[in-house]
């Protein structure tokens, strides 16, 4: 049984339709990217899946459970064990860090203040900058606010996390760096991940699964291979830019077949 299962998801949102009919399975564990151009609906289709969004039509089944008609108390539940870091990052800019990345801590009312100490702490040191607490958004770099949001995605534990567009704006190293830490929690803590990014050498390399949103649909799934085998005009320009970035490290030694 998937731990997502999304069916018909359909959104009209300012008359637009944006999502028209999708349909996506993703399973426990897994790394799954999502990609397609800007404004296709990523950005819409993470939000149905924490209830920030409701759907228009079809049917969302979250560990079994049908949760699309969800009130906002039964969605509380869910968000429990489903973390989301936002494309805009997000961190309140007149909160500490602290407060930051116990915010969804302290809203379930479930953790003691020293557990909520204790987690932050713990959440911090995860995404290799512990013992910044007091620190505050203004005072960070643009990657060190990224692993903050980050921080305050993993701090609940929950089993799914939800990346939407992690590394954007982000200088190379910081790229690598906050990829090297996606993997670390999803191989640590066991959470299945779900990136929307624009990053193809990642999505390529690193994912098990990649979704390609077209026309408000999931047109292709599967992993990287068939993605870059897929001989689709949709497809092309992300397979190009994984195949640029990837031109510019060592080339394979010769005589060894193409990789598929
Ligand atoms: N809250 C909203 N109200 C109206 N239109 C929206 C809203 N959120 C997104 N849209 C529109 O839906 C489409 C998909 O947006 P989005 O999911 O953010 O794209 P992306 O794939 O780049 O993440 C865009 O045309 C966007 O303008
Ligand atoms: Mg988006």
């Amino acid at each position: 049984m998937p731990l997502f299962e999304i069916r018909g998801l359909t959104k009209r949102l300012d008359g637009q339709l944006v999502l028209d009919g999708l349909d996506l399975d993703i399973h426990a564990g897994e790394h799954l990217t999502i990609i397609g151009e800007s404004g296709c609906g990523k950005s819409v289709l993470l939000k149905h899946l924490i209830g920030l969004m409701r759907a228009d039509a079809g049917t969302i089944a979250f560990d079994g459970q049908d949760v699309t008609r969800f009130t906002e108390r039964q969605w509380m539940d869910v968000r429990r064990r489903v973390g989301m870091l936002f494309q805009e990052g997000a961190l309140f800019d007149s909160a500490s860090v602290l407060d930051n990345v116990a915010y969804a801590l302290r809203e379930q009312r479930v953790m003691s203040e020293a557990q909520i100490r204790e987690r932050v702490a713990e959440s911090l040191a995860a995404v290799d900058l512990p013992g910044i607490e007091h620190m505050w958004p203004a005072d960070l770099s643009g990657g060190m606010r990224k692993r903050v949001a980050l921080a305050r995605a993993v701090a609940m534990h929950p089993e799914v996390v939800l990346y939407d567009e992690p590394t954007e704006g982000l200088d190379p190293i910081n790229v690598t760096r906050v990829y090297r830490l996606l993997g670390s929690l999803r191989k640590n803590l066991g959470i299945t991940t779900v990136v929307v990014t624009h990053h193809m050498q990642s999505a390529f390399e690193k994912s098990e699964r990649l979704a390609l949103i077209h026309g408000g649909k999931v047109v292709k799934v599967g992993p990287p291979e068939v993605l870059r085998a897929w001989d689709d005009p949709r497809v092309a320009p992300f397979r190009r830019a994984s195949e640029l970035t990837a031109k510019t490290r060592p080339s394979r030694p010769s005589g060894l077949p193409p990789a598929t």
